[in-house]
């Protein structure tokens, strides 16, 4: 648990972030005791009261908490710890004044979580260092997206790191809080079983899915100017990849887990343009259905330019040059509007070298084991076994590890265990500037091949699995999408 005694100071206080998922996740590590001492500053430009602040963050968070995990009365000890302070991010003559409410009751550590706009970032920053507000004990979290493409990522971190030292820079991605993707960690380097077959002479593929059934909801013109590339893929779908292809760290160090990330991206393979013509798929959803009810496309959500070539879609095929990996391919994909709330890795295993068996029908690979991060966390790993009969038939099985069934200790949302690791100062969880910037630098080509292309984006109705192109991206090789049997 928690230690240190901490000021959390969240910027953007009255924003989307801050309401439904900064705040229930601070709620639930007090609720769990998990949250030590310490105080919330919520930081706004507008005058409200204590009082007036308090009732719309409860009204908040009572709808985002589920119901079971709400209660008034640890709810009215939890908000006793939250104070509204009203400054304005971008005005320097503010920042006194914050340094006086957060000196008010002095804390080992003061954590200034940045949910505002990345155009804020260096600004903040500066204000903060002004009032010598950036000491030892101080850490600074920056929320995504950090830039819109490698030089405007690497400005941010420039003018940031003037500011703060890499350690004290907590750059979020939520993904890396989800329990599955740790349990990766767990699974791979605390078992013997797993390692000697994870590498490129029994894997066959890797496929990595986050598919999620919402539109862009009431984001789109921020999604308009951003896309599931820069939404997606440079971040959650790319750190994925990470913790299934990365060498064994030394320790739980957290440079050491990411400088083996760092190598990771460093070793993809870089596309050229033909790679991204025919490596890339972007989809953009047209009106169809969601959960039976129709829904329009992408072109008439509010905030979206009329002619919008902003993919709501991608799927990629990448490779990995090392000697773990080479050959062997990498498929991500990730969309809105898909036709389930989904997010898995899939290591698909190759096949014997010979076959003795009479062939078992429909089976593509009948060694895989998928990684369910979302809706529910399991692992299942499938393999054949002989079918019940007088012949030596084989049929598919699998054994099926539920978490949610197998412990009854709450699992924490991302969000909650991330915040505490900046209390904590645990940075593994964190992305660092070098791997950042390497995303960047990999995601590039296809941004910039994308924009000289002139076509539009594959279109595909809200309500399925992406356009036919996605498909046709792993028959080529022989492939198919993992799909639930
Ligand atoms: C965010 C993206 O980073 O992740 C959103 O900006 C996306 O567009 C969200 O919906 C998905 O996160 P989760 O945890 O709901 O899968």
């Amino acid at each position: 648990s928690t230690t240190q005694s901490f000021n959390m100071v969240l910027f953007g206080g009255t924003g989307d972030l801050v309401m439904r998922k900064l705040l229930p996740a601070l709620y639930q590590a007090h609720r769990s005791g998990s949250l030590g001492v310490g105080r919330i500053l919520c930081l706004g430009r507008r005058d409200f009261s204590q009082d007036d602040y308090l009732s719309q963050v409860t009204g908040k968070a009572k709808e985002f908490l589920p119901k079971s995990d709400w209660s008034d009365e640890v709810w009215a000890t939890f908000a006793a710890r939250i104070a509204y302070v009203k400054v304005d991010a971008e005005n320097a003559e503010d920042y006194p004044a914050l340094k006086t409410a957060v000196d008010e009751v002095p804390a080992e550590v003061t954590v200034y979580y940045l949910s505002t706009s990345p155009s804020l970032f260096t600004g903040i920053c500066q204000n903060l260092a002004a009032q010598q507000m950036n000491g030892d004990n101080v850490r600074v979290v920056l929320e995504k997206p950090l830039g819109h493409d490698l030089s405007s990522s690497n400005e941010i971190n420039q003018s940031v790191g003037r500011f703060f030292k890499e350690n004290q820079i907590y750059r979020i991605d939520h993904y890396l809080g989800k329990e599955s993707v740790q349990n990766l960690m767990a699974l791979r380097f605390g078992n013997a079983l797993f390692d000697p077959l994870w590498r490129r002479e029994w894997i066959s593929d890797v496929q990595i899915t986050i598919a999620e059934e919402v539109g862009i909801e009431k984001r789109g013109g921020f999604y308009d100017h951003t896309g599931a590339l820069k939404d997606m893929v440079q971040n959650h779908l790319l750190q994925m990849l990470c913790f299934v292809a990365m060498e064994p760290p030394f320790s739980l160090d957290s440079d050491a887990i990411r400088d083996e990330k760092l190598k990771v991206l460093r070793a993809l393979v870089p596309y050229s343009q033909e790679d991204v013509l025919t490596k890339t798929v972007r989809g953009q959803y047209k009106a169809g259905a969601s959960r039976g009810q129709p829904v329009v496309g992408y072109l008439q959500e509010d905030g979206v330019a009329t002619e919008s070539k902003t993919e709501t879609f991608v799927a990629l095929r990448c490779e990995i040059a090392n000697w773990r990996w080479a050959g062997v391919p990498f498929f991500l994909r990730t969309g809105k509007r898909m036709a389930d709330r989904l997010a898995e890795i899939v290591i698909n295993f190759r096949d014997v070298p010979h076959q003795i068996f009479p062939a078992p029908g429909g089976i593509s690979s009948p060694n895989k084991l998928v990684i369910r991060l979302q809706p529910e966390e399991h692992m299942k790993l499938y393999f054949l076994a002989k079918a019940p009969g007088d012949n030596m038939r084989l049929q598919q099985v699998h054994l099926d590890l539920d978490f949610a069934a197998s412990s009854s200790i709450r699992r924490a949302d991302a969000y909650e265990r991330l915040l505490l690791d900046t209390i904590r100062g645990n940075l593994s969880l964190f992305v660092r500037q070098d791997e950042l910037e390497q995303a960047w630098k990999w995601v590039e080509p296809i941004m910039s091949v994308w924009s000289q292309d002139g076509s539009a984006p594959k279109p595909y109705t809200a309500g399925t699995w992406g356009p036919a192109a996605s498909s046709a991206l792993l028959s080529r090789d022989g492939l198919s999408w993992h799909e639930e049997a």
